[in-house]
């Protein structure tokens, strides 16, 4: 009979989709641990069918997928992946979500619109998740939506430092570059030692991805202008408030966001002259094509395997982040 497991030994199994399997590499680097092979297709009529190659029973499972586009492929491979993970018998499954998808849908601005945020953690409740993981959710109350644990992670550490290393604080100003972003911000104002400046961005809401009308609420003139956002789509958004800043005498603006959509145009916008240089981590794949000289892509992966290697021994996460919640 082959050796029988210790009563409560644990086994961490990881798994990936498709959509990055660079980032669930790095992270199983990190974590000196391998991803079990999976067998992941898609069907000529664009169902997606997972297995695993080895066993996964008892396991504590975490499933990486990166919400990048085709976003609704990858959510529901990853939701294919959960459900196999559960009629596979692995003890406890965690969703490895670090741009949670659709969480910009977190609320109804008007009448007869979807929450859909909502219906994704309802989704992965319905496949079988027993908890969440995400980076800098596009709002913290998205953690109330999935009935269990959320682990909260901040790619501030990870951007914070890079920014110190490059820029003097004396000379910066960090900027929110709309009203939702203030808290986090202000955060990065109290690590920075830097002022803080607000835009106050207007959106029509019958025209998406539109960003239209700017008023800056603080001193921005002969400043170095940090801008700080958690995603950056097509990209106007940072680039009207820079080229806002710029108008309002900022000397520069250097941009600090954590996932990198860039969704058309975004590449041609952010390289458009109104700002300097542009930080992102990798919690989404960044192709060669949508790299450019001012950008720099700083990796996720270590932040993501020490929360892992943190929930895996059931160790403290928030501890993680001294305070940045
Ligand atoms: C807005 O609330 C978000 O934080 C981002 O600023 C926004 O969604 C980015 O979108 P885009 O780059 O398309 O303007």
């Amino acid at each position: 009979m082959s050796e029988i497991k210790a009563k409560g030994e644990k086994r961490l199994v990881l798994v990936s989709g498709r959509a990055h399997p660079q980032l669930a590499l790095d992270i199983a680097e990190e974590l000196g641990s391998e991803l079990v092979p999976t067998d992941a297709r898609t069907f000529a009529n664009g169902e997606i069918y997972a297995r695993f190659d080895e066993s996964v029973r008892g396991s504590d499972a975490f499933v990486i997928q990166s919400h990048t586009a085709p976003i609704n492929e990858w959510l529901m491979e990853q939701l294919i992946m959960v459900d196999a993970l559960k009629r596979a018998s692995a003890k406890r499954i965690t969703v490895v979500a670090p741009f949670y998808p659709y969480a910009r849908q977190d609320k109804k601005g008007r009448g007869r619109e979807p929450i859909s945020a909502r219906l994704v953690a309802d989704l992965f409740q319905a496949a079988g998740a027993d908890r969440i993981m995400s980076v800098d959710l596009h709002a913290a109350q998205i953690q109330g939506f999935f009935d269990g644990p959320v682990d909260h992670l901040f790619a501030m550490p990870v951007l914070l430092e890079h920014v110190k290393e490059k820029l003097d604080s004396a000379t910066l100003t960090v900027v929110s570059p709309d009203m939702g972003r203030v808290r986090v911000a202000d955060i990065w104002s109290d690590k920075l030692g830097a002022p803080l400046a607000i835009i106050h961005k207007r959106r029509d809401p019958l025209v998406p991805n539109q960003v239209s009308v700017h008023e800056i609420v603080g001193a921005v003139e002969g400043r170095v202008c940090l801008l700080v956002d958690d995603l950056i789509d097509t990209g106007r958004t940072i680039v009207k408030a820079a080229e806002a800043l710029k108008a309002a005498g900022a000397l520069s603006v250097v941009v600090a966001a954590t996932h990198a959509v860039f969704s058309y145009p975004a590449v041609e916008l952010l390289q458009s002259g109104a700002i300097s240089s542009v930080v992102v981590t990798d919690t989404l794949p960044i192709p060669e094509d949508k790299r450019f000289p001012s950008l720099t892509v700083l990796p996720i992966a270590p932040l993501l395997a020490q929360a892992i290697h943190a929930v895996f021994e059931d160790a403290s996460v928030t501890s993680m982040f001294d305070g940045a919640a």
